[in-house]
């Protein structure tokens, strides 16, 4: 290595199939490491241990633990970790702040994208489209038409209780309207102005879980929400409650919903994240007639491609000691 390479910064990226327009643009000004994920499949905590030292800046996803051993490991230059997510659990707040390193992340550039398929998860899940369609794939579809083959529970007039009204519980809530639902129910630790202008209601979680034909859990993870939805709270759905999940896996105890979903103490559930991430394939939530997904909610190519782009722009503004386009305050 030549003189100005050697005296450029440290990017360390934690995969290869990033978008590479935003690794790129990185290109143009640092000296960037990449592992090969796609040769050598998502990094372990051990090759980013040994890769790290030095970095100034880490490029990553929600897949990569962020925690005190990585920030030890990259030394005094890491100035800035910025994530490709909204969802920050992955990474350790207080070991960043105990050493002033700066977290970008991505919030906004996404809501729409989750919102969206919050709400296909939702309509999926209550009109049963994957049971529906593995039904005809297997033989059953035998009579033309049914009166009451593949029913579920109408979306208008229902009860609709949002559990996390953040930016993507709202734009969930603002696009329920459109088909008419009669309630909007939302839980969320303070009382949201924008409630009011969407017309949804904020109450206890008691009382939205005891009224809501729907459940729609759109919070971040964090030590207060950690397997919140448990045997308890499951007991308090309504018996005919379909219950979605778009936020974290591990707000929920997956053990206890299993057995909500195979007891009848709910009718169903629709999930974008569990836990594990992936779930092995012959996990027994898989086994039940659910809506479940790989962790797809941010998934259009539109919303990926932003959420690299800031990723990347939140690196250079950090390091250029300048306003971070997207910062969360640690
Ligand atoms: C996030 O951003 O936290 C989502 O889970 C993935 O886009």
């Amino acid at each position: 290595a030549n003189y100005a390479s050697m005296s450029k910064l440290k990017i360390f990226v934690t995969r290869s199939d990033f978008p590479k327009k935003s690794i790129s643009f990185l290109e143009e000004k640092y000296d960037v490491d990449i592992w090969d994920s796609i040769k050598n499949g998502d990094i372990s905590k051990k090759d980013f241990l040994s890769r790290v030292p030095g970095a100034s800046g880490i490029f990553c996803s929600l897949n990569d633990k962020v925690d005190k051993d990585v920030v030890e490991a990259a030394g005094p230059s890491l100035k800035v970790v910025s994530t490709m997510s909204v969802g920050v659990d992955h990474v350790d707040r207080e070991a960043l702040k105990a050493k002033g390193i700066r977290l970008g992340y991505t919030p906004d550039v996404l809501t729409e994208a989750t919102a969206e398929l919050t709400l296909a998860l939702l309509l999926a899940t209550s009109r049963r489209l994957f049971e529906a369609n593995r039904a005809i794939k297997d033989g059953e579809w035998t009579s033309p038409w049914a009166p009451l083959w593949m029913c579920g529970p109408a979306l208008k007039g229902s009860t609709v209780g949002i559990f996390g009204f953040g930016r993507i519980g709202q734009s969930v809530a603002r696009k329920l309207k459109a088909f008419e639902v009669s309630r909007i129910l939302y839980g969320s630790a303070q009382e949201k102005p924008e409630g009011k202008q969407i017309g949804a209601v904020q109450v206890s979680l008691e009382e939205l879980l005891r009224e809501s034909d729907f459940v729609i859990v759109t919070c971040a993870l964090s030590d207060r929400t950690r397997g919140l939805f448990n045997k308890e709270k499951f007991a308090q759905m309504k018996s005919t409650a379909i219950f979605i999940n778009s936020s974290r896996g591990a707000v929920v105890n997956q053990e206890a919903l299993y057995d909500a979903l195979v007891s009848g103490t709910i009718r169903a559930a629709g999930l974008d994240v569990m836990t594990p991430e992936p779930l092995p394939k012959d996990h027994p939530l898989l086994g039940l007639s659910n809506f479940v997904l790989p962790h797809i909610g941010s998934a259009t190519y539109q919303t990926r491609m932003v959420m690299a782009d800031l990723v990347a722009k939140n690196i250079v503004a950090a390091l250029t000691n300048e306003k971070m386009p997207a910062e969360l305050a640690l």
